[in-house]
């Protein structure tokens, strides 16, 4: 079967323009990105620009050491990515093979699919029931038997709820297969699969550098796992597909994470203040371990979001005959993009 491609969301260029606003009068809530510039990064991606004449180091050691030190692992349980999106493709790449069946919970992160369609495998979803969208976790554990590899993402995007820790060990016992818990959202909540790769030597778990940490734009992320499980992705991975300026940001980041944590303390906080006042309009609002709210708006969810979108205010949007197609997802960003949002919503659904 054919993979279907990454829907790409239009670029705050198109959107700059189309509505007749400068670019940085966008508001993307549609990334999950952190709103906060981060301060220290241009420094440090000065210092680097002088090396940029040699490639950056084949193996990344050092990407490795401060990942594994961050994490409390050793550097062979950890395998670098450009971003937690190159790991999920390397997955599908280092693990299934034509036919291999890959679940995962439905609605989900659209790479997972991707990821095992270019593999050749087989990609089975299992629906998560409106209204709540609750993990169906009889179901996965249940598929997860036969399956050759186990998507699981959590904190969940893009509902934003969190799957059962037990549940997770569930599916891990059940297959003879891979488990891969994307914890992409795990800073804004209070789960840590990290030491359980010490434990499981079918998990591999994602983390990224583009949410809490605030580097999306560097595009950096890392896989823990089972010494054997990195060697198969290192197998399969790219020599070079994480800059040295971009390895340089990630070192500062992990090395320091005070602004992280601060900027998931603040994302905590607004996230409970924006919620209110989106239940406040009369919205839905499903609740959330991440840096993002999922809405039930209802049949108008296109329309409102366009009106947005006119503004420069973008969120994300499902398609319209999908289990979210009466649903818009917000990114927590600032106190002053909230106000502009509430009071364009305001307007919309008067
Ligand atoms: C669940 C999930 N996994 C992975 C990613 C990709 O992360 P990265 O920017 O590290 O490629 C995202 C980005 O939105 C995500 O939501």
């Amino acid at each position: 079967m054919k993979a279907p491609k990454y829907q790409w969301q239009p670029t705050t260029a198109e959107i700059a323009t189309a509505a007749g606003i400068p670019p940085d009068q966008v508001e993307r809530f549609d990334h999950n990105t952190s709103p906060f510039p981060t301060d220290w990064a241009p420094a440090v991606a000065i210092r680097s620009l002088s090396g940029l004449n040699e490639y950056p180091g084949a193996d990344y050691r050092g990407l490795r050491v401060a990942a594994a030190d961050s994490s409390g692992l050793t550097s062979d349980q950890i395998v670098p990515g450009a971003g937690a999106d190159e790991l999920i493709l390397l997955c599908g790449r280092a693990f299934l093979e034509r036919g291999d069946t890959a679940v995962a919970a439905t609605p989900t992160y659209p790479l997972y699919e991707i990821s095992t369609l270019q593999a050749g495998g087989v990609f089975q979803s299992i629906p998560s029931a409106s209204p709540n969208f609750e993990f169906p976790a009889d179901e996965v554990i249940r598929s997860a038997r036969d399956a050759d590899l186990v998507w699981i993402c959590t904190p969940s995007n893009p509902i934003g709820n969190t799957v059962d820790d037990d549940v997770v060990e569930a599916a891990i016992a059940a297959t003879d297969g891979l488990v891969v818990v994307d914890g992409a959202y795990a800073e804004f909540g209070d789960q840590d699969w990290t030491e359980r790769v010490e434990s499981h030597h079918n998990l591999i778990v994602l983390r990224t550098l583009s949410k809490a940490y605030g580097l999306a734009g560097a595009r950096v992320g890392y896989a823990m796992a089972h010494p054997d499980l990195v060697a198969a992705i290192d197998a399969v991975r790219p020599p070079g597909s994480i800059s040295s300026t971009s390895v340089d940001l990630a070192l500062a980041a992990l090395d320091s994470p005070s602004q992280m944590r601060r900027t998931v303390a603040a994302t905590i906080e607004s996230r409970s203040e924006l919620a209110t006042r989106l239940t406040d309009l009369g919205l839905r609002v499903l609740p959330s371990t991440t840096n993002f709210l999922l809405c039930e708006v209802g049949p108008e969810s296109h329309s409102v979001a366009q009106q947005l979108i006119d503004v420069g205010l973008v969120p994300r949007k499902f398609p319209i005959d999908g289990p979210l197609g009466e649903h818009l997802r917000f990114t927590v960003r600032t106190a002053p993009a909230h106000d502009r949002l509430i009071s364009a919503l305001e307007r919309c659904l008067r």
